[in-house]
Formats: C-alpha cells, sequence, structure tokens
C-alpha cells in the first residue's frame, strides 16, 4: 500500500512537470515559437500602430505661395494680396506651414498696368527672378501645396525658379496646385507643374477668382475645405 502511494505520488509529479514545460514552450525568444492566434505577431506592435492625429501630421503639410499687393485687376488697390487669402486658408485648414516666394530684388511696379508690363517681359524672355529667403526643409513635408496668380495665362517667372531649383527635393511628394484669376482659371498649371517637376505626383487643382478673395471670404473657404476634403484631407 506504501508502494502503492509512492508510486502514485511519484506519478502526478511528473505529470505536474510535464504539464508546466509544455507551458513553457513557445514562450521563448528562440524565434521557433508558434506565431500568436490571427497572425497576430505584428498586432500589439507599438511600431505598426497607425500614427494618431489628423490628416496633417499623416500628411505634413507646406504652402507655398506668391502673391501681390498694390493695385489688381477688378479689385483695385489691395494690402493683402488675393493669393496670400487662399494660402493662408489652405494653411489653417491643413494644419500646414507657410512659406511665400517673395522677389529677392522687388522689381514689381504696384501698378496694374507696369505690372503687367514687366510680367509679359519675363515671360518672353523666359526670365528666372530669384526669391529671397531659405525653402523650408522640404523632406519634412509629404504635401507641397503651390498657389500664384495666373499672370499672362501662366505661373509667373518665379515659380519656375522655385520649380527648377527644387525639382530632386519636390520628387515623390504630394503636389497641388492652386490660382487666382479673373477668368483664366487654373490656366493649365497642373499640367505645367507636372512637366517643371516630373517626379511629383500632381493633385487636383483649385482655381479661385481673385474680386472673391477680397468681397467673398466665407465662400472661398467653403470651396477651399470642400476641396481638400475631395483630396482627402
Ligand atoms: C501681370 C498680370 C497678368 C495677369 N494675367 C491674367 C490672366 O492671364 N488671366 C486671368 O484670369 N487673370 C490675370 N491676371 C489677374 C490676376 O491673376 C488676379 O488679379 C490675381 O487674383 C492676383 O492675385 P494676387 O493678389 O495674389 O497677386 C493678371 C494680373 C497681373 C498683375
Amino acid at each position: 500500500m506504501k508502494r502503492k502511494l509512492k508510486r502514485l505520488f511519484c506519478l502526478m509529479l511528473s505529470l505536474a512537470l510535464l504539464l508546466s514545460l509544455t507551458a513553457c514552450g513557445g514562450s521563448g525568444d528562440g524565434g521557433e515559437g508558434q506565431p500568436a492566434p490571427g497572425g497576430g505577431e505584428t498586432q500589439d506592435d507599438p511600431r505598426t500602430e497607425p500614427a494618431d492625429g489628423g490628416d496633417a501630421e499623416e500628411h505634413p503639410v507646406l504652402v507655398v505661395y506668391f502673391s501681390r499687393t498694390g493695385e489688381q485687376y477688378v479689385v483695385g488697390v489691395i494690402d493683402h494680396g488675393n493669393t496670400a487669402i487662399v494660402a493662408e486658408t489652405i494653411a489653417e485648414e491643413t494644419g500646414g506651414d507657410l512659406f511665400e516666394l517673395l522677389p529677392a530684388d522687388d522689381h514689381y511696379p504696384m501698378t496694374y498696368k507696369e505690372l503687367t508690363d514687366v510680367a509679359k517681359r519675363e515671360q518672353n524672355d523666359r526670365a528666372r527672378p530669384a526669391y529671397a529667403g531659405e525653402v523650408p526643409d522640404l523632406s519634412q513635408y509629404d504635401t507641397v501645396f503651390i498657389g500664384a496668380p495666373v499672370w499672362w495665362g501662366d505661373w509667373p517667372m518665379i515659380l519656375y525658379t522655385f520649380f527648377e531649383e527644387n525639382t530632386d527635393a519636390l520628387a515623390g511628394k504630394r503636389l497641388v496646385p492652386f490660382s487666382t484669376h479673373e477668368g483664366s482659371g487654373l490656366s493649365g498649371f497642373d499640367k505645367k507643374l507636372a512637366s517643371a517637376v516630373p517626379g511629383g505626383t500632381v493633385l487636383e487643382g483649385l482655381a479661385v477668382r481673385g474680386s472673391d478673395c477680397q468681397n467673398r471670404q466665407d465662400d472661398v473657404r467653403e470651396s477651399v475645405r470642400d476641396w481638400l476634403e475631395e483630396l482627402g484631407f
């Protein structure tokens, strides 16, 4: 009887040992363990968690723009440029940063007729007017909005300076053109941008009437919001 009890005790002990060994199996880090149920090797891995936060964080945004004050077509003398108003609205709505392309040597007249003459001359000469200041480090942005007034049916020449000086840095980014105008719409800004910066992905642009920027700012904000929503912001 005593021997029988001893054998039973030994059997139970070995069973307990076996059970504890099985429980330990697979929890080691030797790489041979079974994957977690549902193939969830990465399920709780914080490195693969989607980033929290809004679209601006997921798609860091820069808004680059050129704009003039002084005498403008339809609206007369203005102290806040039409394109500047749209650019600021985009930056506010996306949480993006702003960079204004200011001419290094501001040779642009403040009167409309004289300004159109200078702009036409620059276009005919295929000029590349220099801009002042340092472009922010473009590597930190995923999306770059680029806006300007339509000048003689095209981007003002200073934009081509920007495109050419930053072609490589803009490659691989989402590029979003916008214009202000008094009748010409987007004026092919999207196609011209795509050929100037072939490495970028050009998204659908927005064209805004210059006079609306001065007189109907709520409507402009609404159009910008709708457009951003369509773009997925
Ligand atoms: C030099 C010059 C050329 C222009 N050419 C055009 C044009 O071809 N088509 C158009 O619709 N508007 C044209 N405009 C009007 C401007 O695009 C419009 O007033 C714009 O909103 C001005 O924006 P800003 O205040 O940001 O400079 C021209 C204006 C200037 C000064």
